[in-house]
């Protein structure tokens, strides 16, 4: 399989790599860049572990050729886990308690991000749907649920 040269725009950076062709954008981000915060967990487009976010919309890492992504703005968990000390999402999980083995949690965040980035005070249906794509095997959902609805009450 040939590898061929791919510039990607991740975190407002842009990077340079030689990629396989048949290389999915989590592998690239995980393998070629070093950005290992995006998890990879099914592989397969079922658990959510690898989400992040392409031209402001949530995307499965895992589903995505990387060499399709092109010139879009790609961001991953360590762009929101860059905003100090925590974005909100990220600090509403840790307030509510909703963080057990964390495996899953960089994918809910991002999962989370994208919903308040499009609705800023979201019901619990829509926070409900926005993380019906994610698994997590520790928490029971309860406390993420409640970590978001109580930074949806916070919202102007
Ligand atoms: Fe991509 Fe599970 S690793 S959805
Ligand atoms: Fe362990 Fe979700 S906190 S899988």
């Amino acid at each position: 399989m040939s590898d061929v040269r791919c510039t990607l725009n991740v975190n407002a950076t842009a990077r340079d790599t030689l990629v396989r062709v048949d290389a999915t954008l989590l592998d690239v981000l995980r393998e070629n860049l070093e950005l290992a915060g995006t998890k990879r967990g099914c592989n397969h487009g079922v658990c959510g572990a690898c989400n992040v976010l392409v031209d402001g919309a949530l995307v499965r890492s895992c589903l995505m050729l990387a060499v399709d992504v092109g010139d879009r703005a790609v961001v991953t968990i360590e762009a929101v886990a860059a905003e100090q000390p925590f974005s909100d999402v990220q600090r509403a999980l840790i307030d509510a308690g909703a963080i057990q083995c964390g495996f899953c949690t960089p994918g809910f965040v991002m999962a989370l991000t994208a919903l308040f980035a499009r609705i800023p005070r979201p019901t619990r249906a829509d926070i409900r749907t926005a993380i019906s794509g994610n698994l997590c095997r520790c928490s029971g959902y309860v406390k993420i649920i409640e970590a978001a609805e109580r930074l949806a009450a916070r919202a102007p």
